[in-house]
């Protein structure tokens, strides 16, 4: 049986834990088949993008390298072109065909922690960077009722609600710039769900990005960095359900896996794997 080899590319990426995820993942599933992190730089990424396509059977894509795969691809799920961020690809006949499963693997996570319905929903963003976009789209994919996007530089949210307007009209759009509180309570005001998108918290000492006295009283908060953030502490200090992007993190990847084995993922045995690996 050959070997069926996929991978993650980053820069940086040893803090990646999706090998140890996937890992376990592949071996619950008796699969010949391993899972490997590699460091690839911008200028790497085209000699890499050309093994690949002979030596790898797919392979997941990180920060900050989701936009940069999109010209090398044969092929891209709508989604992932409109959101222009690609975290997953499989590698078949030598062709490379891309997707996301960034806002999937969102929208399982923030079901299973807060038993949050994205079809009907009212969410909110604060950081519309890669993540968010892909977010976003699969949101409106999916049937949000509304998405309010706010962040530090209000043209990048204007964009991204735009594009969202012209591709799905039914979904009600809204942007805030971070430095207007009042607009932002005003916003937040009917949302479900607010999803911190930034970087900022990504280091231990960052404060939160994000004023949550503006939040209004039964929103459910959601980090997509999947340690302890001081935007969830204030958020758990305020009485407010929260959660830390651990669960985006798992479903993306079991999302990942399903894709490219057509297997239902085992989840248990992924979460498992990546809780004692982030301990
Ligand atoms: P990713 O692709 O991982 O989501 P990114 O594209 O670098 O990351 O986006 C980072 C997000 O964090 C952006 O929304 C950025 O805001 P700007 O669009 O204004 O740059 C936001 N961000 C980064 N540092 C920030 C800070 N100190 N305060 C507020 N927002 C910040």
């Amino acid at each position: 049986m050959t070997l069926l080899r996929y991978a993650v590319i980053g820069d940086p990426i040893a803090h990646s834990l999706s090998p140890v995820m996937q890992n376990a993942a592949l071996r619950e599933l008796g699969l010949n088949a391993s899972y490997e992190a590699f460091h690839v730089t911008l200028e790497q990424l085209p000699e890499f993008v050309e093994s690949a396509r002979k030596n790898l059977a797919g392979f997941n894509i990180t920060v900050p390298h989701k936009k940069h795969i999109l010209p090398y691809l044969d092929a891209i799920a709508c989604e992932a072109e409109l959101a222009g961020s690609v975290n997953t690809v499989t590698v078949s006949g030598g062709k490379l065909s891309g997707t996301s499963t960034d806002g999937a693997g969102l929208e399982r996570a923030l079901s299973e922690e807060f038993g949050f319905r994205v079809h009907g929903g009212k969410i909110a963003f604060v950081g519309c960077g890669g993540a968010a976009q892909a977010a976003a789209v699969h949101f409106a994919v999916s049937g949000a009722e509304s998405i309010t996007v706010i962040n530090r530089t209000p043209e990048k949210a204007q964009a991204l609600t735009e594009l969202i307007r012209t591709h799905f009209p039914a979904v009600r759009t809204a942007f805030a710039p971070l430095d207007d509180p009042e607009r932002c309570r005003a916003l937040l005001k009917p949302c479900g769900v607010v999803i911190q998108c930034t970087s900022v918290g990504l280091k231990p000492e960052d404060p939160s990005p994000f004023d949550v006295s503006l939040l209004p009283d039964g929103i459910c908060c959601y980090d997509t960095i999947y340690k302890p953030t001081a935007f969830l502490k204030a958020a758990a200090a305020r009485g407010l359900r929260n959660a830390r992007g651990f669960g985006m993190l798992l479903h993306q990847g079991a999302c990942s896996l399903e894709i490219w084995t057509g297997r239902t993922a085992p989840v248990e045995v992924m979460r498992k794997a990546l809780l004692s690996a982030a301990k």
